[in-house]
């Protein structure tokens, strides 16, 4: 690909694909990939889920795009709809989950703004965290390779080590308005929050005066087994970007509110062109169709079982490769032994797709539709690339 117009600012594989059927990808050569990779948890329903290639066109066919000038009224049902399966009562629609992050944060500043807080605009975040590549989620993120050479860091982001809420504690101070997580860390490395440390954030939180901000970007819209990640451990957050697989890989985002935290959102404060268009509605509204069918996120959970043991007894046959399994649902993280990268090409030869991750660990992101048999073949690939890998070491490779 060199000799490209396009900023280098991504180390791509040298594979391009032109189509995708369900968990594969295929080349144009016409060579097939499980793919395991998901679009980095976007792809929740696989490639050309029928439903969404039919929602899509027939949407394509009528209107496309009429700005936020007007009523639209499949955004209108998907906030419903988002609101009746959460705890949220008001949605405002984005393209991005950098955009649903911004949206997040400034609605917890306005909000203390707004109750008579204008000091408080500081946000408490996590080390690890990955809220996305604007100016304020960089700063939020805290990633000093994401912040190197930007100017200065936006103000009002202070960090605190992965899961210490007794420092988050200590953190807490006059100027603080909110506080911000992904209850199970996606780029940093595949690492949920203890159910007790979400309820202690909680706490925290009401205690202060402070809104508690979910990042569920990528564990959000069932990937864990749940639609949104938090319901396992029973906290509910006041704000909440999600993205990623929300538009199944049309790019949409959305920040979901309580009613008393979106009070503070009146008209004229905030705006997108694009944000909750027509095609992205029709999209998200067709995902949710389908993941909130019954019986369809205990397929999930039961899928991801099968996936976890697999997983386990390969880290038991090749220690000298991968040291464990980690996460929730089918975002699941392996724990490399030898580094992330190297175990990435080795599946990668195998024609297994998946992401590094931080903290050393191989992101495993495949569609929640993904069947018994893919996750069969993808076990048997990700053993003979783990033996390989294994055997090479074992001879000095
Ligand atoms: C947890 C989390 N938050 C935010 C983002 C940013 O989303 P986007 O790249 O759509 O802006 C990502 C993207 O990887 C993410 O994983």
């Amino acid at each position: 690909m060199s000799g490209s117009a396009l900023f280098e600012t991504f180390a791509r594989a040298p594979l391009a694909f032109e189509r995708g059927e369900g968990s594969w990808l295929i080349t144009e050569g016409g060579e097939r990939y499980l793919d395991f990779a998901g679009g980095i948890a976007v792809n929740s329903l696989g490639h050309s889920h029928p439903h969404l290639v039919e929602a899509l066109t027939e949407q394509a066919a009528k209107l496309w795009h009429v700005s936020n000038l007007y009523q639209i009224p499949g955004q209108s049902r998907l906030g419903e709809r988002l609101a009746e399966n959460s705890f949220a009562d008001r949605v405002f629609f984005t393209n991005s989950g950098a955009e649903a992050l911004e949206c997040a944060i400034k609605t917890a500043r306005r909000y203390q703004y707004v109750n008579g807080h204008p000091e408080r605009y500081r946000v408490i975040t996590f080390e690890g965290a990955f809220h996305g590549r604007t100016l304020a989620t960089i700063a939020a993120g805290g990633q000093a390779k994401y912040l190197e050479g930007f100017g200065p860091k936006v103000e009002g982001f202070d960090q605190v080590a992965f899961d210490d809420i007794d420092a988050a504690e200590k953190l807490i101070g006059p100027e603080t308005a909110a506080i911000l997580l992904e209850p199970v860390q996606g780029e940093g490395g595949i690492r949920p929050f203890p159910t007790q440390s979400l309820k202690r954030l909680r706490q925290l939180c009401d205690k202060h005066g402070l809104l508690l901000i979910f990042d569920e970007v990528q564990c959000g819209i069932g990937r864990t087994g749940k639609l949104f990640a938090h319901e396992w451990a029973g906290v509910n957050p006041d704000l909440m970007a999600i993205a990623k697989g929300i538009g199944g890989g049309f790019p949409m985002g959305a920040c979901l509110a309580t009613e008393e935290a979106a009070s503070a959102m009146t008209a004229g404060v905030h705006g997108t062109t694009f944000g909750g268009n027509p095609l992205a509605m029709a999209v998200g509204n067709a995902v949710l169709d389908v993941v909130l069918e019954e019986g369809f996120l205990d397929e999930v959970s039961r899928k991801a079982l099968l996936i976890k043991q697999g997983l386990a007894a390969i880290a038991d046959e090749f220690p000298d490769v991968i040291e464990g399994i980690r996460g929730s649902g089918l975002m699941l993280g392996l724990k490399c032994t030898m580094p992330n990268t190297k175990v990435n090409m080795a599946l990668r030869d195998h024609k297994l797709l998946a992401v590094p991750a931080g903290d050393n660990v191989i992101r495993l992101l495949p569609p929640l539709t993904t069947s018994d048999a893919d996750i069969q073949e993808a076990l048997a690939r990700i053993r003979a690339g783990a033996a390989s890998l294994s055997k090479a070491a074992a001879s000095g490779g």
